[in-house]
């Protein structure tokens, strides 16, 4: 935590970020093409978000139902849909939905969006796949914008989604998580345990100096 909130505190990236942020960006991945809002999560300057849609790109999803919960730009749905699933977006950021309808229309892809708290608005209980890049840094989010990264003091976030989850699982579902290694991932899966789940590991994959993790989350 330390580590990052030095790297974006470090003046020559605080003004790249802020420049970067300053107005919606393009962001383009197997000809789906988007524009992302500054208050939304930016696929581009991350790699989580790229590590997902790669993985996502080798699965088969024709027919299936796909959640991507907490979707930020919605980039990850739009793909499931490209790919023949039916997906539904949820998030708690209004400005992201509003432009992934937009984006969804532009590039003639149905995406269900729903403004939701993690799963209190999510009717079906019974996905075949639930996507999930979740905020992981432990820090009260102070507006709409951080809560793409910070998931609380005391990991709320974790609590939360973890307490709600096992009613969305079954031996059916494809629960997919990715954390990083600058996360608490010890303090993660712990909050998981106590709830009855685990986590396997499907994919591990570094870029640069970071090292991303994909996991399959499992009912005991
Ligand atoms: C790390 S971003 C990931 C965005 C997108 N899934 C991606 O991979 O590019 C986390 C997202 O979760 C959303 N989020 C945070 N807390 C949430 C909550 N309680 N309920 C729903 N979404 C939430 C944020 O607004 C943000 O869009």
């Amino acid at each position: 935590m330390r580590k990052f909130l030095k790297k974006i505190s470090h003046p020559f990236l605080k003004f790249g970020l802020n420049f970067y942020y300053s107005k919606p960006r393009n962001f383009t991945y197997n000809n789906i093409k988007i524009k992302v809002h500054s208050d939304v999560f930016p696929p581009k300057l991350t790699f989580s978000t790229k590590i997902l849609l790669d993985f996502i790109q080798e699965l088969e999803l024709e027919n299936k139902t796909f959640l991507e919960l907490g979707c930020g730009s919605g980039i990850i749905s739009l793909l499931a849909t490209k790919k023949g699933a039916k997906a539904t977006a949820s998030d708690i950021n209004q400005t992201a939905l509003d432009y992934l309808v937009t984006n969804a229309e532009k590039n003639h892809l149905k995406v269900e969006a729903v403004y939701s708290d993690l799963f209190q608005n999510i009717e079906n209980h019974s996905f075949d796949y639930i996507i999930i890049n979740p905020p992981y840094y432990p820090k009260a989010a102070k507006s709409i914008k951080e809560q793409a990264w910070f998931c609380g003091e005391n990991f709320e976030y974790f609590e939360k989604l973890f307490h709600q989850l096992p009613s969305y699982l079954s031996s059916e579902t494809n629960c997919f998580m990715i954390l990083s290694q600058d996360c608490e991932s010890e303090k993660i899966k712990a909050i998981a345990i106590k709830n009855a789940m685990a986590f396997e590991l499907v994919l591990e994959e570094k870029k640069l100096v970071e090292t991303n993790y994909i996991f399959k989350i499992v009912v005991w």
